[in-house]
Order: structure tokens, then C-alpha cells, then sequence
């Protein structure tokens, strides 16, 4: 069976997809140097498989570790994780999240020309599709002008793939538009853990109901969406790892370079989470309503007839799902990796 590489691999989305490639009978070695992250994600991912992952503490801009990584195993496919995603941080310290993020890519690809490493997957999000495109987005649309410095590291980088490509028409290349993901494995061992105060509306959530945080603001009720709240095309964390799977899959029998949104098509209002979250739990959360937010668009949600077509991948999960497995996992794992 093939062997994947997942840059990044030891953080939320790439620890889930771990998962699900061993489950479907993928080798996976994971390189990440924990800049958002633990080992003992990975450690849990070998509990719940009963399959070893080889682990390389490593900084993904180090070619010499690269070089040390494709000489030491016989890597078919490279998934990209590793990057900065906190889209204030990175209004604050947009060098940091260009040097990171465009490094990562830049080493990644050259290390990869090095050893005849002819397959990638990048993590790329719907932020590209900027200001300006209609919903639901379809992968056609141009990439638009992004509010903020790490989506621009989505955009650059999406671009970098597509010359890289273009000059190397051996190598094959998959962008995939990521949604919101949010949930986490049902068993609750594995979830997202992120450090200091939540930007994201989900660990905000869950971080509020466990007891770590007084209360949700709630970021505008003006909006022009039916209940004022903003919509997201939300997606369990687990119907995005499978969808790894199965671009795995096809970019082992495809070249040429794709572009998949994976997302479930359905928006929900912040409103929609905050009572679903509390229904199907059973517990409060605390909130109320603030401020717009800046940057936030009224609605982002996906078209996602492309993968069903293609990849043969299409979501599974409900809203119920998600809430429940997102406090499933926060209640085991109050502190999250933190014992
Ligand atoms: P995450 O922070 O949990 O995972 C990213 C991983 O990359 C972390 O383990 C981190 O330690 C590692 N990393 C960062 N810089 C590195 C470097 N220089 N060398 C080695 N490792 C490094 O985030 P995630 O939610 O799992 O996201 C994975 C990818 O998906 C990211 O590229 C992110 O931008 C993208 N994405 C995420 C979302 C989301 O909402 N979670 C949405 C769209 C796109
Ligand atoms: N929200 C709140 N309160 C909070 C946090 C979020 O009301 O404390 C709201 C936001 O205003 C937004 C919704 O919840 O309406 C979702 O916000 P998130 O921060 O969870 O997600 P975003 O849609 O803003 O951002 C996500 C990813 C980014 C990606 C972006 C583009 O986190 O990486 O989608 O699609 F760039």
C-alpha cells in the first residue's frame, strides 16, 4: 500500500486524516514541528488504529530534514497541513504568517523535485474565494481579494501550486477549499486544541460550556441572512478526513491539477450552532450578541457537486453530529492535549 506524508499531520484536521488513511490501509509518516500541536494527538491516532505512525519532530521550511525524511521512506503522496491559521494573529504579524506558510510550501515542493516525489494535496480554504464571488462557491469562480494576511498565504500558495505545475505537468496537484470544520473523532480522543483564546466559533463554544470562558460574544446580528447572524458551510472534522482519503485515492491515478471545495453545501446561522449545540447536549451556553467582526463576510458555503463527481465524496454527518462530538470531546479533554 501507498505511504502518505502529512506535513502538518499532528494538528486537528491532519491528526483525523491520519486516522482515516490507516483506517483504509494508507502507511503514514507525519512531520510537524508542534508550533499548534502535540505528539500525543498522534500517539491517540495509534491507540484508536492499532497501527504505528512514523513521527518526525521537524520544521517543514528545513530542507535538510525534508531531504532526511524522502531519503529515510518511500513516500508516494504529500498531504500539506503545516501552516499558521489564526487570521487575527495574522493581521498582527502578517511576516510571520508569510514566512511560515509560503516557506513551508517553497521547501516542500523543492524537496519533493529532489526525490521524485510527484504527488500533493495542499490545505487550502475558502477564504481565497475573497469578497466579491456569489454563494454557494464553485471551484470556477476566481480567487478573490482576501480581508486579511493569511488568507492571502492561501491564495499565494494556491498560485505557487498551479506555476509549479504548470512548468512540472508530471507533477500532480490537488488544492482542496476546506469550509468550517468543527466535531471531532466520536470516540473523543482525538479533537482540536487550540492555544489561548479561541478564534474559531466552535472551541469558543465548547471552551464556554466546559467552564474555561464566562461567556460566547456573538459577532453581529445585522447581517442580511434570515436570522442576522452570519452563515458558514460548517463540516464535521470526520467527513473532511475521508475526503483526504479519497483525494489520496484519485491523485495516485490522476494527473494534472484539481481544485475540490469540501464543504456540505448547507449553511447555518451562529445562532443555528450555539442552539443546536445546546439542545442536543443538554448543557447552557452562556452568550450574547456584540459587534460585527471585521473581515467576517455575511455567508460563505460551498458548492460541493465537484468532489461528489470526481472523488465519488460527499459529507455524511449532521449538524447534531458535529455539536455532539465537539463536546464529546472537549468534556473527556477539558485542558484538551494538556493533562
Ligand atoms: P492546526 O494548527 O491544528 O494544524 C497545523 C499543523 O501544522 C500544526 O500541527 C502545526 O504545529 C503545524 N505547523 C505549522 N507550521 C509548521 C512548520 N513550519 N513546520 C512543521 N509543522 C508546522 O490546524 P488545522 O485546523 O489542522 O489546519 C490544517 C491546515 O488546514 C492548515 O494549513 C490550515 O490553514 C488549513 N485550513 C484550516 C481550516 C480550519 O478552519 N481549521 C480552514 C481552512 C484551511
Ligand atoms: N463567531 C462568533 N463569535 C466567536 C467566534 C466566531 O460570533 O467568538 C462567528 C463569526 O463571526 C462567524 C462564525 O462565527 O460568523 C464562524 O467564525 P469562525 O472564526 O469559526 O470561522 P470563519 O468563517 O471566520 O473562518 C474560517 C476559518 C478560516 C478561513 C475562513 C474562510 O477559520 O481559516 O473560514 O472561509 F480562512
Amino acid at each position: 500500500m501507498a505511504t502518505v506524508l502529512l506535513a502538518g499531520g499532528a494538528g486537528y484536521i491532519g491528526s483525523h486524516t491520519a486516522l482515516e488513511l490507516l483506517n483504509a490501509g494508507y502507511e503514514v509518516v507525519v512531520a510537524d514541528n508542534y508550533a499548534n500541536s502535540s505528539p500525543e494527538a498522534i500517539r491517540r491516532v495509534e491507540k484508536l488504529t492499532g497501527k504505528p505512525v512514523k513521527l518526525y519532530e521537524a520544521d517543514i521550511r528545513d530542507n535538510a530534514a525534508l531531504r532526511r525524511i524522502f531519503a529515510e521512506n518511500r513516500i508516494d503522496a504529500v498531504i500539506h497541513f503545516a501552516g499558521l491559521k489564526a487570521v487575527g494573529e495574522s493581521v498582527a504579524k502578517p511576516l510571520m504568517y508569510y514566512r511560515n506558510n509560503i516557506d513551508t510550501t517553497l521547501s516542500l515542493l523543492e524537496e519533493m523535485a529532489a526525490a521524485g516525489v510527484k504527488n500533493i494535496i495542499f490545505s487550502s480554504s475558502a477564504t481565497v474565494y475573497g469578497e466579491a464571488n456569489p454563494v454557494p462557491y464553485t471551484e470556477t469562480m476566481p480567487r478573490g481579494t482576501c480581508s486579511n494576511p493569511y488568507g492571502w498565504t492561501k491564495s499565494m500558495m494556491e498560485q505557487i501550486f498551479e506555476d509549479a505545475q504548470k512548468a512540472d505537468p508530471a507533477l500532480s496537484v490537488i488544492l482542496l477549499r476546506y469550509f468550517n470544520p468543527i466535531g471531532a473523532h466520536e470516540s473523543g480522543m482525538i479533537g482540536e486544541d487550540p492555544q489561548g483564546i479561541p478564534n474559531n466559533l466552535m472551541p469558543y463554544v465548547t471552551q464556554v460550556a466546559v467552564g474555561r470562558r464566562e461567556c460566547l460574544t456573538i459577532f453581529g446580528k445585522d447581517y442580511p441572512t434570515p436570522d442576522g447572524t452570519c452563515l458558514r458551510d460548517y463540516i464535521h472534522v470526520v467527513d473532511l478526513a475521508k475526503g483526504h482519503v479519497k483525494a489520496i485515492d484519485y491523485i495516485l491515478q490522476h494527473d494534472g491539477l484539481e481544485i475540490f471545495n469540501l464543504g456540505t453545501g448547507t449553511p447555518y446561522s451562529v445562532t443555528d450552532i450555539v442552539e443546536t449545540f445546546q439542545r442536543v447536549n443538554g448543557v447552557e451556553v452562556k452568550h450574547v450578541y456584540g459587534e460585527r467582526r471585521a473581515g467576517d463576510l455575511p455567508a460563505s458555503y460551498a458548492n460541493a457537486d465537484k468532489a461528489l463527481r470526481l472523488l465519488g465524496w460527499k459529507t455524511e454527518k449532521t449538524l447534531d453530529d458535529m455539536c455532539r462530538d465537539s463536546w464529546n470531546w472537549q468534556r473527556q479533554n477539558p485542558n484538551g492535549y494538556r493533562e
